[in-house]
């Protein structure tokens, strides 16, 4: 096995080197602290591999992303999003039997128990989705407690999984005052979503074929994306022993921000704002390059990918297709095409490596078929989640897996005398 030397002091420590299967090289210092009294130190966890995972492949040099070793190109061209699903959860492709039983499954434990919707009523209309995402699927292991039975927490998987659509397009009704739409067996995940989302009960709604084929590539281009940021939060919820639900609650939370799943939403807003003031998206580049702004280009860069996202290669696709299918004219693709030009021929961008990652144009999309902007970040979560169920079982089923709990240096004051409160001043 090979090992790496790291001289520390005088002393000259052999560690272990881990090598994957597409031959990523990691030094393993679990011993590390024990052997030397040092850590390490790296903030964002940038060169710190947290677990093994057999799930998801990302070149982001090559701009490579894998399924349990399937191409992302591959999966869009051929699967639907509940295949992708079983995939990643169960690590094979399922036969046709196998899938006819998940889908099946889904279907029968998409509604939520009718004790549930009242919570919706708690809370106000203004609430953001991703908020009432988060507390619903938080208040989902009150109905269904974790169990040592793995056959429960099978159970519990596939009720996440049917659910998550359910709850999503009720906090939407809920948000307009309209009436709940209640799942039917006879539609497809995704179908089932959109009319949920979009139907009424005074007249029928048929789902448009192209919507219910585009938001099927969609979640599956979201389904997993290794170890990022709402991804470590299930795991490292999980890793305490917390059920599925309380760690995927978490994740929720975390996929929120503008920086992570967030940044969708944040997007159309950057958009909109440039259309507000001219269209002048040289102003938001140059804006963008000031160290004294705060404002950063959403939907462009990322950690891990240093050249086009292949996600964003595959929306861009999707948007040419619906545009023009449906003949839709949006002020806001143009904006967005210019500012993905600019933004690639300046030396800014070109030094840092940053590219258009999937959230630049997945809102374009959400937004030519009528979905709000404030859902955009729910629809990630719906895609993420079969990626989260994944990471959290190899987690639990992994005899490596300890509590995460990282060191820090700390750099407060040292010891000092304690001030009674009349002598402070
Ligand atoms: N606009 C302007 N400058 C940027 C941007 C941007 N969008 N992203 C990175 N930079 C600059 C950054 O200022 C830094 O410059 P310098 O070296 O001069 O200090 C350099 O590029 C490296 O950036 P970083 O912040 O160290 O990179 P990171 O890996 O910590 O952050 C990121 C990755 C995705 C948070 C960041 O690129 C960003 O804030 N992008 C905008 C938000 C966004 O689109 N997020 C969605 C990510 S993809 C979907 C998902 O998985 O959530």
């Amino acid at each position: 096995m090979p090992t790496a030397k790291l001289i520390l002091d005088d002393t000259t420590v052999e560690l272990p080197v881990i090598v994957g299967t597409e031959g990523e090289r990691a030094i393993d210092i679990r011993k590390l602290r024990t052997q030397t009294g040092y850590i390490t130190y790296d903030p964002g966890l940038a060169n710190t591999g947290s677990c093994q995972s057999s799930i998801t492949f990302i070149d982001g040099e090559a701009g490579v992303l894998r399924y349990r070793g399937y191409a992302i190109e591959d999966l869009v061209e051929h699967s639907s999003f509940v295949e992708v699903s079983y995939l990643l959860i169960y690590g094979e492709l399922p036969t046709r039997a196998q899938l006819e039983q998940f889908q099946d499954r889904l279907t029968h434990h998409s509604l939520l128990h009718e004790d549930m919707k009242k919570f919706f009523e708690g809370y106000p209309p203004s609430a953001h989705p991703m908020s009432v995402l988060s507390a619903m699927v938080a208040s989902l292991s009150t109905y269904y407690p974790d169990s040592t039975d793995p056959e429960i927490t099978e159970l519990n998987m596939i009720r996440l999984l049917a659910k998550l659509k359910t709850i999503a397009a009720f906090s939407y009704k809920k948000s307009i005052g309209q009436p709940y739409i209640y799942p039917r067996n006879d539609l497809s995940y995704t179908a089932d979503f959109l009319h949920m989302m979009f139907a009424v009960p005074s007249e029928p709604y048929e789902v448009p074929p192209l919507f219910e084929k585009v938001l099927d590539v969609l979640l599956i281009l979201h389904a997993d994306h290794e170890q990022n940021c709402s991804t470590s939060t299930v795991r490292m919820v999980g890793s305490s022993g917390a059920d599925l639900f309380a760690s995927i609650s978490a994740g929720i939370s975390a996929l929120s921000g503008p920086l992570h799943g967030g940044a969708n939403q944040a997007v159309i807003q950057m958009l909109e704002a440039i259309r507000e003031d001219g269209g002048n998206y040289q102003k938001y580049i140059e804006k963008a390059k000031d160290p004294n702004d705060p404002f950063r280009l959403m939907g462009f860069g990322h950690r891990v990918y240093k050249n086009f996202d292949p996600r964003a290669r595959l929306i861009k696709k999707l948007v040419d297709r619906v545009f023009n299918e449906m003949g839709i004219n949006d002020p806001l693709l143009e904006i967005a095409q210019k500012l993905e030009e600019a933004a690639l021929k300046d030396e800014y961008f070109i030094e840092r490596k940053l590219y258009p990652n999937i959230d630049f144009y997945s809102g374009i999309l959400y937004r030519a078929m009528g979905i709000p902007t404030n859902m955009y970040t729910v629809l990630f979560a719906m895609g993420r989640l079969p990626g989260w169920i994944a990471q959290w079982k190899e987690m639990r089923e992994d005899p490596h897996t300890r509590i995460y709990r990282p060191r820090q240096i700390y750099q407060g004051a040292t010891h000092r005398p304690y001030v009674p409160l009349d002598q402070r001043g």
